[in-house]
């Protein structure tokens, strides 16, 4: 056992645990953070998808120790009300069937698209394929990303600041 410092969706955790001890389990167990789900636990499936520092990684096939110092996000850092626009087009068009795989498509869609703000059908079927679905959701996953996409490329942005204003 060892104590472990992560920082987790912005919150400092203070873990005393192995430190190969996967991060999934960490998350899950240790934290009490379930949004993020076990499949497969062979980094083949996907629905165990965080991310670190912004990119989409497998927390079952990572041990504590590999992560510290690192930014970990989880589905309940993405947004505070369940309202990102990827989750919000997620219910656009009901995805979810059995939900299972739900929250790591949804991480791992998040940094397509934070990636790739305009992604193509292509882009999409690349940065998705880690990600299983028994149930076969796939074809709406590609349309409500291309929804969360146009919602995200239209959100208001600051306005400019006039240059000449306040120059003399
Ligand atoms: S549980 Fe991690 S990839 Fe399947
Ligand atoms: S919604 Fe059931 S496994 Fe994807």
């Amino acid at each position: 056992m060892a104590s472990v410092k992560l920082t987790i969706n912005n919150q400092a955790h203070t873990l005393d645990v192995d430190p190969e001890m996967p991060l999934l389990w960490a998350i899950r167990d240790v934290v009490g953070l379930t949004g993020t789900k076990f499949g497969c636990g062979i980094a083949q499936c996907g629905a165990c998808t965080v991310h670190l520092d912004g990119n989409p990684t497998r927390s079952c096939s990572i041990p504590v120790s590999a992560v510290v110092g690192q930014k970990i996000t989880t589905i309940e850092g993405i947004s505070k009300n369940a309202d990102h626009p990827v989750q919000k087009a997620w219910v656009e068009h009901q995805v979810p069937q059995c939900g299972y795989c739900q929250s790591g498509q949804i991480m791992s869609a998040v940094a397509l698209l934070k990636q790739t703000p305009k992604p193509t059908d292509a882009d999409i079927d690349t940065a998705m394929q880690g990600n299983i679905c028994r149930c076969g959701t796939y074809n709406r996953i590609r349309q409500a990303i291309h929804t969360a996409s146009a919602e995200m490329g239209s959100s208001p942005k600051m306005p400019k600041s006039n240059p000449k204003i306040g120059k003399r």
